[in-house]
């Protein structure tokens, strides 16, 4: 049997003046683009007409052919299913906010223009592990992050407690799972859905800070045991904890 056909796309910022691979997006994550290039809108007017609302995100990333040669080539990795959650349509292009749903690999190419088109297969962990230990590591992450989450509120603005953060709203969707008519296949199973939230940045991040997350997210999308990655947010929820915590206390003092 075929694997269905979706649209996908490269992401604009692909010059080479730009670091493309730190802008990976992983599952649950959500994110609003600016699109305006005529090819963009072409593109996003073919995901809505289609009713599915799905398009592919990934990333295109140099590879020298070899050593020898100048040539390069681009290899397109680290690809997400993602899904349109909405349009704001503007005076130039629109505003665009997706939603990523599981990882997927780019098996054949059969447009370039206006925009590209192909198939795809689902990308799954496929380490398998026992449910216990998992749901457990699963309960652990959803604490720290609800916790990592009251503290970033504090930081933000002490008296909007309605206020949500990118990570509480990733994680919110890893629990509920998903409401669009898509083949399961391409729906992450909970624990590996939650393995990705943390993932997110955290107001008032530096610029380092943000890099360094960027090269954790591609890390993230490469591995394939969902226990490790679990393991992974919950060390980096650890860290951001202290690293809010110490911001919060520097804050009470300048008040
Ligand atoms: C959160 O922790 C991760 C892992 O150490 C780090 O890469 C990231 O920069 C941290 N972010 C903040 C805001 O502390
Ligand atoms: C995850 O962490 C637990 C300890 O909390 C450890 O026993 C387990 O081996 C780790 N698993 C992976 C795949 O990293």
């Amino acid at each position: 049997m075929q694997p269905p056909l979706w649209t996908f796309r490269c992401f604009p910022l692909v010059s080479m003046t730009f670091l493309p691979a730190l802008q990976v997006l992983v599952p649950s994550e959500s994110k609003t683009l600016h699109l305006y290039e005529a090819r963009y809108l072409a593109l996003l007017d073919e995901s809505l007409f289609r009713k599915n609302k799905l398009f592919v995100h990934f990333v295109l990333d140099p590879v020298a052919v070899s050593d020898s040669s100048r040539e390069i080539s681009f290899a397109a990795r680290h690809a997400c299913l993602v899904f349109i959650e909405n349009v704001e349509r503007l005076q130039v292009g629109a505003l665009v906010t997706i939603r990523g749903i599981g990882r997927v690999k780019i098996i054949e190419l059969l447009q370039v223009d206006p925009y590209l088109r192909g198939r795809i297969l689902s990308v799954r962990d496929n380490i398998v592990q026992d449910e216990c230990s998992l749901s457990s590591k699963v309960m652990d992450v959803k604490n720290v992050l609800h916790n990592l989450n009251s503290l970033e509120i504090k930081l933000k603005a002490p008296k909007e407690v309605l206020l949500q953060t990118q990570i509480l709203n990733s994680l919110n969707w890893a629990v509920k799972g998903i409401y669009v008519d898509i083949d399961q296949n391409f729906v992450p199973s909970l624990a590996e859905r939650v393995s990705f939230a943390a993932f997110q940045p955290i107001s008032g991040s530096t610029k380092s800070e943000l890099q360094s997350l960027q090269l954790k997210k591609l890390k993230a999308m490469d591995m394939k045991n969902t226990l490790e990655r679990l393991n992974k947010s919950l060390k980096l929820i650890k860290e951001n904890i202290s690293t809010v915590a110490a911001k919060l206390a520097i804050q009470s003092i300048e008040i």
